[in-house]
């Protein structure tokens, strides 16, 4: 059968590609030690139990949209792509600087990336996967060229420091990374799912229309993070093994194909034991930094890409398998290979 120029153009099939990632983290470190002066916590506990040293902690005039545009900036600069030519901007973040106008306008206006739409996505850790996925397929169905994905959390403002339970555990910072329709393939395979009956794992209870602000609910810290840790750790460890085994089924690869595994960094112990349930080879393919910047929620995997580039620990033409899982309960996973 005769196909036109115009069939074949038509056929041909269009990629998503990783072309640049950044991050930002502001100044302010906040250590283990000055941890131990605000609730009844100690240094010794906090590494061995979650891996943390220390997190960042946003300036009081410093919102989650500047992280998410600080960061931003750096992935367009590496992509070398200008703010105009960006057409999708997804900021995946459960610490919007409001509710609304959504943090993605603010991040569109302070890039300039005037030909932009933009929203934001309320996922909680699995926030920067499921834009990541989102992205992909606005690319693949040929809607969008050039998107922004970017992972932002000022988790400070919602964090209880009276709580000992929560306030060691999270931190403040953004990844974002580009994402651009490509020759080459880029997005090999993604397993995205949430599981709402396990909600009350994970939540800031107050402060929607379910429980809007009142001084009750400001006593009683319902607009911080509620978590039950031990629950969520075994769900954790068993729904990122699942996910991270299914995407690389999906793609058809195993581990010994992939340069890189990152996952959501929460817990030092969740992400070994990860790893060694996802076999030999996994351990040493593992990206962790959470000992640096603790967890930063829908911000942890793009911060993580990003160092794991400028530390050439990735490149141009690498398989990263990121793995992801969080309050929902959600869960997402990809396969990509970075161009
Ligand atoms: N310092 C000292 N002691 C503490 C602290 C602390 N900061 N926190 C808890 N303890 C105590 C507890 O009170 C408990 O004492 P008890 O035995 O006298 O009752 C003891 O330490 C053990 O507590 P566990 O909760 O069993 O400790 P565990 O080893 O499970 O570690 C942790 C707790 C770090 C929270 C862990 O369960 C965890 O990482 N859970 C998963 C977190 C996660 O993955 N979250 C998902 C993403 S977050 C998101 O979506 C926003």
């Amino acid at each position: 059968m005769h196909t036109s120029r115009r069939d074949r153009i038509m056929s041909q099939k269009i990629y998503a590609a990783i072309t640049g990632a950044g991050h930002y983290m502001p100044e302010k470190v906040l250590t283990n030690a000055e941890l131990e002066k605000m609730v009844d916590t100690s240094d010794e506990w906090i590494r061995t139990r979650t891996g943390i040293c220390e997190r960042r902690i946003a300036g009081e005039g410093e919102f989650t949209s500047h992280l998410a545009t600080a960061a931003a900036r750096k992935a367009l600069e590496q992509a070398g792509l200008a703010p105009e030519d960006v057409e999708a901007i997804y900021v995946a973040t459960c610490t919007p600087d409001m509710i609304f106008p959504s943090t993605a306008c603010l991040v569109q206006t302070a890039l300039g990336a005037t030909k932009a739409y933009g929203f934001d996505l309320s996922s909680a850790c699995s926030g920067f996967i499921m834009g990541l996925d989102t992205a992909c397929a606005a690319i693949e169905s040929g809607r969008v060229k050039n998107a922004l994905v970017i992972g932002a959390e000022k988790l400070s403002t919602v964090t209880d420091w009276t709580s000992r339970d929560t306030c060691v555990l999270f931190g403040d910072g953004a990844g974002a990374v580009v994402v651009q329709a490509s020759d080459e393939p880029g997005l090999h395979s993604s397993y995205l799912g949430v599981d709402g009956s396990l909600a009350d794992f994970l939540s800031i209870p107050a402060g929607g229309s379910q429980q809007p602000a009142s001084e009750t609910t400001i006593q009683e810290h319902l607009h911080c993070i509620h978590m039950s840790g031990r629950e969520t750790f075994k769900v954790a460890v068993s729904t990122m093994v699942r996910a991270a085994k299914e995407a690389l089924k999906r793609a058809g690869m195993t581990v010994a194909d992939l340069d890189c595994i990152i996952p959501h960094q929460a817990n030092a112990r969740i992400v070994e034991a990860v790893a060694k349930r996802l076999g030999p080879g996994a351990p040493e393919r593992i990206y962790m930094n959470l000992q640096r910047y603790g967890n930063t929620s829908a911000a942890t995997i793009p911060i993580a890409l990003s160092e794991a580039l400028a530390e050439g620990k990735v490149k141009k033409g690498s398989n990263v398998l990121m793995v992801a899982f969080g309050g929902g309960l959600s869960w997402g996973s990809v396969v990509m290979q970075l161009r």
